[in-house]
């Protein structure tokens, strides 16, 4: 069997703030297997790029340990450096540097590892890293000449010149506009693939998790949360956290009554309740796309809001005998108006169950 090409173990990181320790990272252990994508997805402040920073050697852990394709980086016998790790990293600023040509800021991690070449072999790795981003045709351009995704893909050249094992990428996509990032989502999914390179991706963006990897590890207050393909993350969150994060969620208070059937206030539904007993509070869990409005069962409530969105209609019901509110995504051309009494059903197979 070979080697994972990433395996951190129970990692800690603390930062001193006003002489307190605060724990960045608090115990998180990834894999990545050969050509794995894996994502960390988590919000603002949860550890993302301090995991990454170790990971790198740009950053000393507390605790823990670190291995690239089986061979220790950091643990009991020290911290291999930065330059001697077998990483390529795109920043989240992407930090090009604007005094050099776009051949020149390609070429940097060849002239700083310590490794002798010819000029013509670093002439054949730069064309053919920028090729890779297609960039080849403004190599002697000054980086301060590109736009956004021209600089962003310089980034990505210049991450992969080395061929490394293992891509690092921290939000490399947060600076473009909405547009550009479809796109450029896209590239980075297909030059993955294409070299094969292991990835670990950090984001907050849930559409870009979801789209990019072959497995998602949320992330929340420097823990890992949840793991699993991005399907198992949307589909089955395991915490009202993960559901919440994860996309719109619609979390319902309610009670088992035996059989896959929870009670509520509004009226009664269907779910998949395995291993609970009649009478277990529980929170219900279901995604706008897979409710059903109309139907003549399930809890009863009044649309409140109707808002038009062109390809759907989102509609936010307050269910009767509480005060919680559900949303609904539905066909534009149901005719669902405001003030309407409507039932709202949550399909029983992918409504879950959290505690
Ligand atoms: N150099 C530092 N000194 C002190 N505290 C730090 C330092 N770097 C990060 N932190 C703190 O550690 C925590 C984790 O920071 P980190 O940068 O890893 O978060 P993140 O998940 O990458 O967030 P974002 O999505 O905003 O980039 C935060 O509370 C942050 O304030
Ligand atoms: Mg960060």
């Amino acid at each position: 069997m070979t080697a994972a090409a990433l395996t951190v173990i129970d990692l800690v990181k603390d930062y001193g703030v006003d002489r307190r320790a605060h724990r960045a990272v608090d115990g998180v252990s990834v894999e990545i297997g050969e050509g794995e994508f894996l994502s960390l997805l988590g919000p603002s402040g949860c550890g993302k790029t301090t995991t990454l920073r170790c990971v790198a050697g740009l950053e000393r852990p507390d605790e823990g340990r670190i291995e690239l394709a089986g061979t220790e980086v950091y643990g009991r016998g020290g911290a291999v450096p930065t330059e001697r790790r077998d990483i390529g990293m795109v920043f989240q600023s992407y930090a090009i540097w604007p005094h050099m040509t776009v051949f020149e800021n390609a070429a940097f991690p060849l002239r700083v590892d310590g490794r002798r070449r010819s000029r013509s072999e670093v002439q054949n790795l730069v064309e053919e890293a920028l090729a890779v981003v297609r960039l080849a045709d403004l190599a002697g351009r000054s980086a301060t000449q590109l736009s956004g995704g021209q600089q962003q893909r310089l980034a990505l050249a210049r991450a992969l010149i080395r061929r490394p094992k293992l891509l690092l990428l921290d939000e490399p996509l947060s600076n473009l506009d909405a547009k550009l990032r479809g796109q450029m989502r896209a590239e980075i999914r297909d030059l993955q693939r294409k070299l094969g390179v292991s990835t670990l991706f950090v984001t907050h963006d849930q559409a870009e998790a979801l789209s990019l990897s072959t497995r998602v590890a949320v992330m929340d207050q420097g823990r890992i949360v949840q793991r699993g393909t991005p399907r198992e993350i949307y589909e089955r969150p395991a915490t009202r956290f993960v559901a919440d994060f994860v996309g719109t969620a619609n979390l319902v208070d309610a009670e088992v009554d035996g059989d896959g059937t929870l009670r509520t206030p509004a009226g009664s539904i269907r779910a998949t309740c395995d291993g609970l007993k009649k009478g277990d509070r529980v929170t219900a869990c279901f995604r706008p796309e897979n409710v059903l409005i109309n139907a003549s069962k399930g809890l009863k409530g009044t649309v409140e809001r109707v808002d038009f969105l062109g390809e759907t209609l989102d509609c936010r019901v307050r269910l009767d005998g509480c005060a919680q509110r559900v949303t609904v995504r539905c066909h534009p051309a149901d005719g669902v108006r405001e003030g309407d009494a409507v039932f709202v059903e949550p399909i029983a197979e992918r409504c879950a169950v959290l505690l």
